[in-house]
């Protein structure tokens, strides 16, 4: 019995070593589970980490590497940059396409990156800018204050030299009658186009026969810091002005909301929006705005003193000579221009921003004909001030305005 005893005791004391053998050998194996799991999970975030870091340093390093050292060279950031740069100036957008887009506006009115203000000068043309050569002196050295757009008619096909800062500045146009409403779609078209750039800020219409009164600064400084539009409205009794209206236009336009007023316009980014997304007052005039009612003359005035009244200076900041009669203002040839003519122009007395009085009522004029190009050039950038006439050596930039 002590023997059997012995021996199962024997039996049982290598049954007890076994199992402790076991629990050693499970606790070991344990501890190398335990061990290789946390290693594990620590390699994994390390990766995870190096991959997360590498997608945000490194736009170019495709992460299928996510092993390679992180590289010290720092990528320019891209922030808004590609947001704001606007599209190539021949877009393939359609006239749809086009007004929705630049119809998109923020509604935050602060901007978080430093946004010099610009104004555009959209220049609405037959054929080519004849007079761009005096542009050209007037523009020169202000760049980054200005954009250019140009709509001439599709049939001119540019082979009049360019001149550089009218050089791929033409936007995709359409055919444009005189009177016609298409005259009107040009106008949106211009000032969709001039919208997309997120820096213009006052918008003004221009003819191939307009002239600039002033240097590139004082007409900067006069709109960017203007409290007001220049759409010109009045009321105009007669048969060419409230004669031209339709009762059909009625309900949204009625005969005391019509107003008369010419073409060339100037505007800030608000307005600019408004007339690219009205959709009321644009297809009524569309529609019976036709023919002997010449909606250029009638939508702007009419459409901004129903909605936009407020702001609107009422008066245009380009002069023409209405005083020969007819449907169409004077024209003025080489021999009409002169040093005291273009004086007059740029000393006529004006409000300014309701009150104040300046003595710059008129930036702009017309109509001017090819044939004063040269006698323009000769004593304009003198009588203008432009600051670049006399060459290089007198190079001033406005350095901050
Ligand atoms: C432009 O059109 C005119 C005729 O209308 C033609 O004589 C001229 O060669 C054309 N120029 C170009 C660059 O196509
Ligand atoms: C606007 O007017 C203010 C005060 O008259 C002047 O300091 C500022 O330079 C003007 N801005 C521009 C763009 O001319
Ligand atoms: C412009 O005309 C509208 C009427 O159409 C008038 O309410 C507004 O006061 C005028 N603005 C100025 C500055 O004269
Ligand atoms: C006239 O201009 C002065 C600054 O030159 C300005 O303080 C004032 O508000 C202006 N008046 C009006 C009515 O805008
Ligand atoms: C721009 O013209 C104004 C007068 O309109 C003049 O006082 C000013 O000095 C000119 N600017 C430069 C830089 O010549």
């Amino acid at each position: 019995m002590s023997e059997k005893m012995k021996g199962s005791n024997n039996q049982y004391t290598s049954k007890i070593f076994n199992v402790q053998l076991h629990f050693i050998s499970f606790l070991t194996y344990s501890l190398i589970l335990v061990f290789g799991l946390t290693l594990g999970i620590m390699i994994s975030f390390y990766l995870k980490e190096c991959t997360f870091s590498l997608q945000f340093t490194q736009f170019s390093i495709p992460t299928t590497q996510p092993l390679s050292p992180p590289i010290a060279v720092k990528q320019e950031r891209v922030g808004l940059k590609d947001f704001l740069k606007p599209p190539p100036i021949m877009h393939d957008m359609d006239d749809e396409e086009l007004l929705w887009r630049a119809s998109v506006a923020a509604k935050i009115p602060d901007y978080p990156f430093e946004r010099v203000p610009k104004v555009a000068f959209m220049f609405l043309t037959k054929g080519p800018v004849f007079l761009a050569p005096l542009w050209e002196q007037f523009f020169k050295g202000h760049e980054g204050y200005y954009s250019i757009y140009v709509h001439s008619n599709p049939s001119y096909n540019g082979s009049h030299p360019e001149s550089p800062v009218f050089h791929g500045r033409r936007i995709p146009s359409k055919e444009v009658q005189w009177g016609n409403v298409n005259m009107i779609e040009a106008e949106r078209r211009l000032l969709a186009n001039a919208l997309l750039d997120i820096s213009n800020q006052r918008f003004v219409l221009v003819s191939e026969s307009c002239i600039p009164l002033f240097n590139f600064s004082t007409i900067y400084s006069y709109l960017i810091n203007s409290t007001q539009n220049y759409v010109m409205a009045y009321d105009d009794p007669s048969p060419v002005g409230r004669g031209r209206y339709s009762i059909q236009m009625l309900p949204d336009v009625s005969l005391n909301q019509w107003r008369k007023g010419f073409q060339w316009f100037e505007m800030d980014r608000d307005l600019a929006l408004g007339v690219v997304s009205d959709r009321i007052y644009f297809p009524v005039f569309q529609q019976y705005c036709k023919g002997s009612c010449y909606a250029d003359e009638h939508y702007l005035p009419t459409f901004v003193s129903i909605k936009f009244w407020e702001g609107n200076s009422n008066r245009s900041l380009t002069w023409v000579d209405w005083s020969k009669g007819g449907p169409h203002p004077a024209h003025f040839l080489r021999s009409d221009v002169n040093v005291e003519f273009l004086e007059r122009l740029r000393s006529k007395k004006c409000e300014y921003n309701n009150g104040n009085s300046t003595n710059a009522c008129y930036l702009f004029a017309r109509k001017f004909l090819p044939s004063t190009l040269s006698k323009l050039l000769k004593i304009a950038p003198e009588v203008m001030h432009f600051e670049h006439y006399d060459g290089p050596k007198k190079q001033k930039l406005i350095t901050k305005i």
